[in-house]
């Protein structure tokens, strides 16, 4: 496997804030990678400095061999990294699969196959039954998948996940991680921001752990599950994999 991210130093501030504080990490072709930590610790705006939403203060980003830093949203899914919004972020007057559709549309050119090809999508993430239901009857379940499908419809090499599961039942939780964990297979690399950690924990092949903007952990989830730094910062106490 070659590196698909690697990520030197990189730092951001907001006036006197390190939201994000010289983070280092790199990521392989067919990860599964969780990025956890207290509500704070510079998680989304890591994904917005990696996704170009924001530009560093400090450092670097290589993403597929190309170094990336301070491009624009729009240029970094064009070169494959897609990500979803903590809040979602729908086209409110579209219908869900024109949702998709935008996405889609940047590979696909004609109307007939971004539609089709959104239509699979909408199927994988378990929209199939809401396919011209406009976005405002959704209920938060269904608009997280919403935002994964959108997020899917690029096409992306890699994925950043931003709390797919909040608000879902547990049933939904299983489901969504059970699809999350065939996306590799599928040549899409995954970072998962998530505080439902035994989602996380079952299914990374390895957590990075991020508190007031640094990291303080990047190991296997056995090994971050019976961390003390982390079990100091985040979890309280230690966490049980069965
Ligand atoms: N645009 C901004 N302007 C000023 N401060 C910001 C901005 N965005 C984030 N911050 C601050 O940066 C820090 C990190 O925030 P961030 O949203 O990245 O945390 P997080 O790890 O995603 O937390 P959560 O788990 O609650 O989503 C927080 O102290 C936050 O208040
Ligand atoms: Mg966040």
């Amino acid at each position: 496997m070659t590196e698909l991210v690697q990520v030197e130093n990189l730092g951001r501030a907001f006036d006197a804030l390190w939201a994000v504080n010289g983070v280092s990490f790199s990521v392989e072709r067919g990860e599964l990678l969780g990025l956890i930590g207290p509500n704070g610790a510079g998680k989304s705006t890591l994904y917005n400095l990696l996704a170009g939403a924001l530009a560093p203060t400090r450092g670097e980003i290589v993403f597929d061999g190309q170094r990336v830093t301070g491009w624009k949203p729009y240029h970094m899914a064009r070169v494959g990294m897609a990500r979803t919004f903590q809040i979602p972020k729908p086209y409110r007057r579209l219908s869900v699969v024109e949702n998709v559709m935008l996405a889609s549309f940047q590979r696909h050119r004609s109307v007939r196959s971004a539609r089709v090809f959104a239509e699979e999508i909408l199927a994988d993430v378990g929209l199939s039954d809401h396919v011209t239901a406009p976005v405002t009857t959704l209920t938060v379940g269904l608009l997280k998948r919403l935002e994964v499908a959108r997020a899917l419809a690029l096409e992306p090499k890699l994925v950043l996940f931003d709390e797919i599961m909040a608000g879902l039942t547990p049933t939904e939780v299983a489901a969504m991680t059970g699809f999350v964990s065939t996306l590799p297979a599928r040549g899409i690399t995954v970072i998962w921001v998530e505080h439902v950690l035994h989602a996380i924990m079952k299914t990374a092949t390895r957590v990075m752990v991020l508190d007031r903007g640094q990291l303080i952990a990047n190991d296997a989830p056995k090994a971050v599950a019976r961390d003390a730094a982390v079990i100091k910062a985040y979890f309280g106490e230690e966490i049980s994999l069965a």
